[in-house]
């Protein structure tokens, strides 16, 4: 695949369409802006669409992840340092934030930067100030903000996790980035996308396509991963299929062997309770890994995920859905009047 057709940002589904133009009204102007979502949604796509949009689009875009880094070097690499400023800094360093001077910088799983650093950036976006690492010196840069965090910022805050006044400064604007699995209708497209790049890897001449049951079984899968699951997935059917028939089993995990070595996986669930309670048997323990921060969020989310599913798959057809689901066609409109985003394709 070429460079630029790896950065193309594809969809067409409504809840992505309105991302891009979030994305568009957003980027001219030079505000810090948060961009939320799940492993693999997108979020560094959508940070460098920011950029090139922006009008610094021909000054630097840098990248940080601030969790690869401890502490003390995550603090050099974003300020610098001076030479001696601790055992091992010989050279000074200069730091990402005066690299992306007159640029942008993409702060990659901002969540995870400790307090301490969350006040010396808080400190840079307020004021554009900062000094390197062991210098006094303070130094001026002008840099936009991109950060990116798949956590729930605003819970960090009530936890004491993140500080409410970065958050207040970060969050002029925050784009959340849908799941795949609440943008189903894109997946055909995204499929037959990340496909046809790996036909040009492999040098051959035509893609056949998928057969309708692989297709249905790309669209009903819940997607974890997200586009990154979902482009290794079609890759990887891609590379295994053969020549010129069209694609019809999809293998979502490549581990999946009779050989496979079993560890059994100690929950955190199973570790909260004790031994009698009725949830604590091999089956429960198989589905649910950990307890949700937000109960109530959480079920709504899996509540939306299966009708959305459900609606699909019955063609919107309301009360063959409500038949499938055990539902009354009354309490299916009930549904559809809680999750708005679930009526665009009916009617
Ligand atoms: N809308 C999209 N169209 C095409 N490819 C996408 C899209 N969104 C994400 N991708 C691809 O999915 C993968 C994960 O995207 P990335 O931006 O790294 O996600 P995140 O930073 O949220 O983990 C990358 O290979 C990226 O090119
Ligand atoms: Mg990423």
């Amino acid at each position: 695949m070429t460079q630029k057709e790896d950065h193309k940002l594809i969809g067409e589904s409504p809840a992505f369409l309105n991302i891009l133009a979030q994305v568009s009204r957003v980027a001219p102007l030079n505000k810090p802006v948060l961009v939320i979502g799940e492993r693999g949604t997108g979020k560094e796509l959508i940070a460098e669409r920011l950029h090139f949009l922006s009008s610094n689009w021909d000054k630097t875009l840098i990248k940080l992840n601030c969790s690869a880094l401890p502490e003390s070097l995550l603090e050099s690499e974003l300020f610098g340092h001076e030479a001696g400023s601790f055992t091992g800094a010989i050279r000074r360093h200069i730091g990402r934030f005066e690299q992306a001077d007159g640029g942008t910088l993409f702060l990659d799983e901002i969540a995870n930067m400790s307090i301490r650093l969350q006040e010396k950036l808080l400190r840079v976006v307020e004021y554009g100030e900062f000094e390197r690492v062991g210098g006094r010196e303070t130094r001026s840069v002008d840099v936009r903000i991109v950060g990116a965090a798949n956590m729930d910022l605003p819970l960090m805050v009530e936890q004491g996790k993140f500080r409410a006044d970065l958050l207040d400064r970060l969050s002029f604007d925050v784009i959340t980035l849908p799941p795949l699995r609440f943008r189903i209708d894109d997946i055909p497209l995204l499929s037959r996308f990340f496909a046809t790049g790996m036909i040009k890897v492999l040098k051959r001449g035509f893609f056949a396509g998928f057969s309708d049951s692989a297709m249905q079984s790309l669209q009903e899968y819940g997607w974890p991963g997200n586009l990154r699951e979902l482009k290794n997935v079609i890759e990887r059917a891609v590379y295994r299929n053969e020549i010129d028939e069209p694609i019809d089993v999809i293998d979502f995990d490549p581990f999946e062997s009779p050989y496979r070595p079993r560890r059994k996986l100690s929950t955190s669930l199973s570790n909260k309770m004790d031994a009698e309670s009725p949830l604590d048997h091999p089956e429960a323990e198989k589905k649910i890994v950990g307890l949700p921060d937000d109960f109530k969020s959480y079920i709504q989310q899996h509540e939306m995920q299966l009708l959305q599913i459900a609606l699909h798959k019955y063609r919107y057809n309301q009360r063959k859905t409500a038949d499938a689901l055990g539902l009354s066609y009354h309490q299916m409109r009930a549904y559809l009047r809680k999750y708005p985003a679930l009526k665009d394709k009916i009617e």
